[in-house]
């Protein structure tokens, strides 16, 4: 893992949105992995900036998100295809029918997994997925014990998440208690990941993440096995890390990294 400590969530996002611009305008054919919540906003933001302003072109890439909420239609301004609508795919030039979110509304939920990850093999795999991580460590909407080996599926909420959550919805009982998310596996099969986190109360998820033992109780402790994962947090959610001095070193001390800024 690649840590990578930033001032405030802005650095962060403009950090992110960098990496994935890079890998855009390298390969314009780019597999997209997003996520949604309140983490990647500075990401989008800073996309929809180098869109406008410096021209990054979508046309030809694809995106697939992590998750959406079962029982919200796309149109249900708390729904992820809304977010996303808002945040990102209305301000930047994406063709068409080349961003791909879980249906809330399918009515054979298992057959719809299965065609989910059917497309993203044949979109050629996701080149760099972007994740935040939950206050309980979920990545995706994996909850703890979830299956390191899981695929796109249907998954109950724990009532922390549903809570943590509640602000996007109009009362706390409108969280949906179902989502469809990527499976744990399916994550792991992107080539790349960039993680972000801030505040204080990412803290802990943050240091059982890169410091705790592997385990299904800290879904995202399952990173550590990936090969090129970046985790890009402000100084509050570094705040737990006991060796975040050696992260700053290590990323202080490399010159490609600097590229980003
Ligand atoms: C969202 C997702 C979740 C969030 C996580 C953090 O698509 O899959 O894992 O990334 O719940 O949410 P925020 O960023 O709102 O704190």
């Amino acid at each position: 893992m690649e840590i990578i400590i930033t001032p405030n969530p802005e650095t962060a996002g403009r950090l992110a949105a960098g990496y994935l611009a890079s890998l855009v305008k390298r390969n314009s054919r780019a597999v997209l992995g997003l996520a949604t919540g309140s983490t990647p906003l500075p990401v989008y933001r800073e996309l929809v900036r180098l869109h406008k302003e410096d021209g990054l072109d979508f046309s030809q890439a694809t995106s697939f998100n992590l998750d959406e909420y079962v029982g919200l239609a796309a149109d249900h301004p708390a729904s992820y295809h809304a977010f996303m609508q808002e945040n990102l795919f209305s301000q930047v030039n994406f063709q068409p029918g080349h961003n791909h979110l879980p249906d809330g509304q399918a009515t054979d939920i298992p057959a719809h997994c299965e065609a989910y990850e059917d497309a993203i093999r044949q979109a050629g795999g996701i080149d760099v997925q972007i994740l935040g991580i939950g206050t309980d460590g979920h990545i995706g909407f994996n909850e703890p014990i979830s299956s390191l080996a899981s695929r796109t599926r249907i998954k109950t909420l724990t009532a922390q998440t549903r809570q943590d959550n509640a602000r996007f919805f109009s009362s706390p009982e409108d969280v949906p208690q179902h989502v469809i998310t990527m499976g744990i596996g399916t994550i792991m099969d992107a080539r790349s990941i960039v993680l972000l986190a801030s505040g204080e109360g990412k803290a802990e998820a943050i240091a059982a993440m890169v410091e705790g033992p592997v385990t299904a109780n800290v879904p995202a402790s399952v990173l550590q096995m990936h090969p090129v994962v970046k985790v890009i947090i402000d100084e509050a959610a570094a705040g737990q890390l006991r060796r975040r001095e050696y992260y700053r070193h290590v990323f202080e001390h490399k010159p490609e990294w600097q590229r980003w800024a």
